[in-house]
């Protein structure tokens, strides 16, 4: 029996399986509107067999977005826009959506990748002033940003209010508040980005406070019965950076208030980073987190192996494992997974005959006629 297929609760949620579809920015947007390339991307990886995806990186705020492309859930129109694509993805397929809410901070107002990803200066076309903890930049040279006063910490908590009750109309099935890879929130976490000196900045405590806030008023504002939890980065892989210790205390203080899960990646906040990578790189974090926590896990990075994959849930080291590049390369992962390890995976109907002579019990559907 495989591990990796057996269903998972989280919070009033329950998944299929323990494979998540990471959230992957598109840069494809506009004015944060999802499009024709979501209902297309989205629409293949939906019938991918996973048991959750987790919509990339959603602003909050126009400000909020990394680049002028990013989806974003801040106007009706863009509310509007993502309910045309949710529509069609829950009329072909079962698996819950949530979605990732995040506000870049100083990394906003960027260039998306295949454009070099460099900053746009705020008098440039597309470019806009980016706001921050500190007045501190993310690489030497670049714009500095504004540090938020508290009317400033408000609005961006209150944006994120408005963006998950936005989310709650839509009836996606969860929230992952975007606590990593060196946006807003994680600018608060790590000292390289914050030296506030007010009850934001300084302690560890008082580093949390922002996200816990956050977290906090999302959590309220969103139905109980369907989990918000966080990503965190467990490490910024500098000296007298963000490290594990404080992963552990945050992720502790999440679970006293309602955190589902908690979502284990790492680095992005400095340009300094050295991350030791290969495969799995980021599980032991995971599995530091989910001893030290109590709370279910998701591992990401460098997870591309069926087996690999389900020894990380046999050995306990995640409770999920969550896949990026290798879904896009291949968005039959989870099929391929199943036929490998014995196990069914829900596909549409309209696929069935495609189903290989030697897995004759790979479909569930096939059996069972719909999930
Ligand atoms: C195209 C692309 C877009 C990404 N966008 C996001 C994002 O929106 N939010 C996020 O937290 N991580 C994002 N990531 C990081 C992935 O979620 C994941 O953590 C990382 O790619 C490592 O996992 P992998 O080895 O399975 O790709 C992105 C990665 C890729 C490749």
């Amino acid at each position: 029996m495989s591990r990796l297929f057996e269903p998972l609760q989280l919070g009033g949620l329950r998944l299929a399986n323990r494979i998540v579809i990471a959230p992957m920015c598109q840069y494809s947007a506009e004015d944060g509107a999802a499009g024709d390339w979501h209902m297309i991307h989205l629409g293949h990886l939906a019938l991918s067999g996973a048991g959750l995806m987790i919509l990339e990186a959603t602003a909050v705020s126009p400000e909020g977005r990394i680049s002028p492309a990013d989806l974003g859930l801040y106007s009706d129109t863009d509310e509007e826009a993502l309910g045309r694509v949710l529509r069609a993805l829950r009329a072909h397929s079962p698996m819950p959506v949530a979605v990732q809410l995040s506000h870049a901070g100083r990394k906003a107002s960027s260039r998306a990748p295949w454009e070099g990803g460099a900053q746009i200066p705020p008098d440039a076309p597309g470019g806009w002033k980016t706001e921050a903890p500190s007045a501190l930049p993310h690489s030497p040279g670049e714009e500095v940003p504004v540090a938020l006063d508290r009317a400033g910490l408000d609005r961006v908590r209150d944006d994120f209010v408005r963006a998950a009750e936005r989310a709650a109309r839509l009836g996606l099935e969860a929230i992952e508040i975007h606590g990593a890879h060196g946006y807003l929130l994680h600018q608060f976490l790590s000292p390289l980005a914050n030296e506030r000196t007010d009850e934001y900045g300084g302690s560890l405590e008082n580093r949390m406070r922002f996200p816990i806030e956050v977290f906090e008023a999302v959590r309220a504002a969103f139905p109980a019965e369907r989990p918000v939890w966080m990503r965190i980065s467990a490490t910024d892989w500098v000296p007298g950076g963000w490290d594990i210790e404080g992963t552990i205390a945050l992720s502790q203080a999440l679970k006293a208030r309602g955190c589902a899960a908690i979502h284990v990646t790492t680095g992005g906040v400095s340009p300094r980073q050295a991350i030791a990578l290969g495969p799995g790189y980021q599980v032991p974090f995971a599995r530091q987190v989910k001893e030290a926590a109590g709370l279910p896990t998701m591992a990401v990075g460098l997870i591309t192996e069926p087996e690999q994959a389900e020894e990380i849930i046999a050995r306990g080291d995640a409770d999920a494992v969550s896949l990026a590049r290798a879904m896009l390369y291949d968005p039959r992962w989870p099929w391929h997974a199943a036929a490998r390890l014995g196990a069914t995976v829900s596909a549409p109907k309209q696929y069935w005959r495609s189903q290989p002579r030697e897995y004759k019990e790979l479909f569930d559907s096939a059996r069972h006629g719909q999930r």
